[in-house]
């Protein structure tokens, strides 16, 4: 048998943007001035960005020429119809609220559905959307499949819902006279480490929703990758385009919130989808107070055209192919090593598992946020804390995750960049005894991953 023959990106470089590696004691200055959190560090200092795959993609020529078509009108741009109709062939929804971005979305959607004391089912939580969740009034449930959390468990569809814990969720909000406004379910879930949920689970958890009259809306943000897992790894999707997938995922929900910025290959944007008219004239009511007229949502022309365009490129087979492939590759390249890593490597990014890393630095010392950092320092190259930092609401109990997200940018980096990536975390990990643990001295109320600051423990 002869080596597997790798394909190189279906796509050619035809702009290019200067990067540079700043000294070693030039690195570790910075990672000091900017308290040990890698939200804080100038860009110029960083070599290669793997903070987050979020609005950092490169856009294609055709969207850049979408850009110059631009109609910047206050009201009935003519790329938001395109926009419109884009959506309702990929996505299949007739009503489209475009917003700023992600959060945006999540922000319209829990004002317009849910009243105080209401309980959201979610599979695991991102951020923002339990956020938002959150200040509407609700109380966020978790009924994720007990392997989201599990970083050593190699289920394929770990971003699956608990069917047995979400009717147990719904029997006990009746009994106790509680409103369950929507389930809220999350696309390749960003917080396990990008692990998808199966169709077999969608249609079952579809089934209860309908059984118990509650409507569905799924976190779209990574929903071509999740397509992309199911046509892999699930019975009877192997010969199914990623884009009639997308469309049949689709087809089991009322509607989606969608980050554009991940996905859909744009640097800001974002939208809700939805079937319901009742609840999109209601959202159409609320956009105009916080993200502007329902024909912008907060964006302007253009980058309704490149969200439009992005849209038709993202559903690519060999395109979606390859930005997966080039995040398993860097994931096998680190798990050979030795290097402690969430498996199945997810769709968008390889997680570390700080735990083993740095076994240790206990937990009340930021393994996680420790590791980024010292990543950062070894070798320019900027991760993500996705632990405690990130992890801990108020005084509830903490999922247990620490980990560090090395996030991959759509259409950015080449092999040999993230070759260089997995060679310095392989040399981190052989003098991994030499990283020391944090004491957080400052945190703002609301994520405070973004802005926390930490101290070395000498
Ligand atoms: N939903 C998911 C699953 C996300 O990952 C994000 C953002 C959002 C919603 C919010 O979208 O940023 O456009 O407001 N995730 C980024 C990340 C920030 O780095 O994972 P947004």
């Amino acid at each position: 048998m002869g080596k597997k023959i790798i394909l190189p990106p279906p796509f050619k470089i035809k702009s290019i943007e200067p990067i540079r590696l700043i000294s070693h004691e030039a690195r570790k200055h910075a990672i000091q001035e900017a308290w040990f959190n890698t939200f804080e560090l100038q860009s110029e200092d960083v070599f290669i960005d793997l903070l987050t795959d979020s609005g950092t993609s490169a856009m294609s020529d055709n969207q850049w020429a979408g850009m110059m078509l631009g109609d910047e009108a206050y009201a009935g741009s003519k790329n938001f119809t395109h926009l419109k109709e884009v959506i309702a062939e990929v996505y299949g929804f007739p009503y489209t609220v475009p917003t700023h971005q992600g959060r945006g979305a999540e922000h319209i959607m829990s004002k317009a559905l849910i009243g105080k004391g209401d309980w959201i089912p979610n599979n695991l939580y991102f951020t923002t959307r339990r956020a938002h969740q959150e200040l509407a009034g609700g109380v966020w449930h978790d009924v994720s499949v007990a392997q989201a959390i599990d970083p050593r468990n190699s289920s394929l569809f770990k971003g699956n819902i608990d069917t047995k814990k979400l009717l147990a969720l719904i029997l006990k909000a009746k009994k106790e006279g509680v409103k369950i406004p929507y389930i809220s379910m999350e696309a390749c879930v960003n917080m396990a480490g990008g692990q998808p949920f199966s169709i077999k689970n969608l249609q079952s958890v579809r089934a209860i929703s309908k059984k118990y009259n509650i409507p569905l809306y799924i976190d779209a943000t990574r929903l071509v990758e999740n397509a992309y897992f199911i046509q892999q790894r699930e019975k009877g999707y192997r010969c199914t385009s990623v884009k009639k997938i997308v469309r049949k995922i689709c087809s089991f929900a009322d509607g989606v919130t969608v980050s554009a910025k991940k996905d859909a290959l744009v640097n800001i944007g974002g939208f809700i989808a939805l079937r319901d008219k009742k609840v999109f004239q209601k959202m159409r009511e609320l956009v105009v107070i916080w993200e502007g007229l329902h024909t912008y949502g907060g964006l302007a022309g253009r980058d309704l055209e490149a969200m439009a365009r992005g849209i038709q490129e993202m559903t690519d087979d060999d395109y979606i192919a390859h930005r997966v492939g080039q995040v398993e590759a860097l994931g096998e390249r680190l798990e050979k090593s030795g290097v402690p890593i969430v498996t199945p490597v997810g769709g968008h990014a390889v997680f570390l598992d700080a735990k083993r890393f740095v076994p240790h630095i206990p937990q009340k010392a930021f393994p996680a946020q420790a590791l980024a950092a010292a990543i950062y320092a070894e070798s320019g190259v900027r991760s993500m804390e996705r632990g405690i930092v990130s992890g801990q609401h108020g005084d509830e109990p903490y999922d247990g995750l620490e980990l560090v997200r090395l996030t991959i940018p759509r259409r950015v980096y080449t092999r040999e960049h993230l070759d260089y990536v997995a060679d310095s975390i392989i040399a981190l990990y052989k003098k991994r005894r030499a990283i020391r643990g944090l004491k957080m001295i400052y945190a703002p109320q609301t994520l405070r991953f973004f802005q926390a600051r930490f101290k070395e423990i000498l």
